[in-house]
């Protein structure tokens, strides 16, 4: 036989035993078209709840556009409208990072942390960019692991984990004689001493703030019966004991507790929750806290962001009571209003090939943590859309033990360095960066993450692993339908 003929034949043997395998699955990538599955939202305007687009109860719609529009204000230091940016800060507004696909998401394509900054709009000059930072990367959050020893090295000993704030405002000119230097982000790369999360999305988030933990607890009751090496735990709230829900590792139990930790973390924004500014984990736990001048950088007192006591009359007495609460209560109140993403029936791939994909996503495994829907939510004296409703969030809100591949070694509560929240898969058709910190764009590399040494997850990831090509497509396809 000829060379050429005996690779021919070689090629139709393959594609006998190997079908479609000239079709190579490919993570179909962000679904265009309606954002959040809601064709008349856009991305500054995205739906809240049924029954508050009704204004059930009266003035709750009020209540939500004065949240979305706190949500959006640019943040200064001083003299402005919105003051208390800094000393230290991550980015100056909410959704800055909280963008994509809509108002409330995750990080946009387009970072701006890495905009803004560079343009030295919201810094002075005294910052440079930490090489983390790229123009179309993910926005990131840091951490350092472990404190350093005297020599410079991380001590293992000494357990971090603190947000390192990107950026200071020392050389804007609302910041006074503050010149405060940034964290040495260098040197933490260098020893290998810096883990990143990138934002969760806040679509649905009022929805798993009133799940009563009984439901949750009957959900993991009925999880363990698995034969997949999978047993999740909850992590909890150190002040009233129940199950905590928000963050990469569950770690926060409200959106008021989550909102006011925010503003004051990200934005250095002290709030009637968090009422002093914060030092670096270092400067505060293992040093002398803020110099002098950079405290009431504002010049308003603290907190910076209180109850207002005196607003401006409205004909309208549901606008005027909305502007009565502190921002941390209205971010809170527009999160928790705000509706859940709407998954498509169609797209991508045609509705057979998400619904094979569904069923195939729980033949594998992965909807025993990938909890499709947690039923149903407590009774709600807030509005009727968020009690006894079904939360299709994808999550059962427990943390799992990820392995070795996916761990960062920091400690929240009572999760550890390998334990994370089951991410909630409802928005992910429109999420551009994956996992906590951002790693991968690629639906594909997001679930070969779920395998590494220790992972509860293995098991699962290599029955995805032997599925056929068209499967895996069918089961990616149903993924970037959510
Ligand atoms: C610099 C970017 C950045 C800014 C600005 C920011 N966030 Fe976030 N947000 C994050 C990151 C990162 C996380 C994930 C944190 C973690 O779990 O480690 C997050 C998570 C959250 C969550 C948890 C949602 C869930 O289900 O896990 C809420 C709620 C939230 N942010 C609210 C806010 C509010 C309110 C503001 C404005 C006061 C804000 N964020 C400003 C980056 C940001
Ligand atoms: C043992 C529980 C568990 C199983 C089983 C599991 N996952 Fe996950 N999944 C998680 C956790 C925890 C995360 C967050 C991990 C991280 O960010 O480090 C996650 C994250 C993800 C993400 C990224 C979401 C985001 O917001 O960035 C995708 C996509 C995903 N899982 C899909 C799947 C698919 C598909 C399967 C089945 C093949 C699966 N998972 C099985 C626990 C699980």
């Amino acid at each position: 036989m000829k060379p050429k003929k005996f690779a021919l034949v070689l090629a139709c043997l393959a594609a006998l035993v190997f079908p479609g395998r000239a079709f190579a699955q490919t993570d179909p990538g962000v679904r265009p078209g309606a954002i959040n599955g809601q064709p008349t939202a856009t991305a500054t305007s995205p739906l809240p709840l049924a029954s508050v687009a009704g204004n059930n109860p009266t003035g709750s719609l009020e209540f939500f556009q004065n949240g979305l529009a706190r949500f959006q204000e640019i943040e200064v230091v001083s003299g402005g409208a919105n003051n208390g940016l800094g000393p230290r800060f991550n980015f100056n507004q909410c959704s800055g990072c909280h963008a994509q696909p809509a108002v409330g998401g995750t990080s946009p394509a387009s970072n701006p942390e890495f905009q803004v900054i560079a343009n030295g709009i919201a810094s002075g000059s005294a910052n440079t960019m930490p090489s983390f930072l790229t123009a179309n990367g993910p926005t990131r959050e840091v951490r350092f692991p472990f404190f350093f020893n005297s020599n410079g090295n991380p001590n293992t000993n000494a357990p971090n984990g603190g947000v390192e704030d990107l950026f200071v405002v020392t050389g804007r000119p609302d910041a006074g004689s503050c010149s405060l230097p940034q964290p040495s982000f260098s040197v933490a790369q260098s020893t290998n001493n810096i883990i990143f999360r990138i934002p969760t999305p806040v679509f649905g988030a009022g929805l798993l703030e009133n799940i009563d933990d009984s439901t949750l607890l009957a959900n993991q009751a009925a999880q363990a019966r698995n034969n997949l090496g999978i047993s999740g735990a909850f992590n909890h709230n150190g002040n009233d004991g129940t199950i905590s829900r928000f963050g990469w590792k569950a770690q926060n139990k409200s959106l008021l507790l989550f909102a006011a930790e925010a503003y004051n973390v990200e934005m250095g924004i002290t709030n009637e929750i968090f009422g002093q500014d914060r030092p670096l984990p270092g400067e505060d736990q293992m040093g002398s806290g803020l110099p002098a001048s950079c405290l009431n950088l504002s010049k308003t007192g603290y907190p910076e962001d209180a109850t207002n006591f005196t607003v401006a009359t409205n004909s309208d007495p549901a606008a005027q009571n909305a502007q009565v609460p502190s921002d941390i209560v209205l971010f809170a109140e527009f999160m928790r209003l705000l509706a859940p993403p709407t998954p498509s029936t169609t797209t991508p791939g045609g509705a057979a090939s998400i619904s094979r994909g569904q069923a195939l996503f729980n033949a594998v495994g992965c909807a025993t943590c990938h909890t499709p829907t947690l039923s149903s939510t407590q009774p709600s004296n807030v509005t009727s859309s968020l009690g006894s409703a079904p939360v299709n969030a994808f999550s059962d809100i427990e943390i799992h033990h990820m392995g070795t591949g996916l761990a960062d070694n920091v400690s929240q509560g009572g999760a550890g360095g390998d334990q994370f929240r089951t991410a909630p898969l409802w928005g992910l058709g429109q999420r551009i960066f994956l996992l906590h910190d951002g790693r991968t764009t690629n639906l594909l590399h997001a679930i070969q993450a779920h395998q590494s040494n220790g992972s509860e997850a293995s098991q699962v990831e290599e029955n995805f692993d032997s599925l056929s090509t068209s499967q895996q497509q069918d089961l990616l396809n149903f993924l970037r339908s959510l």
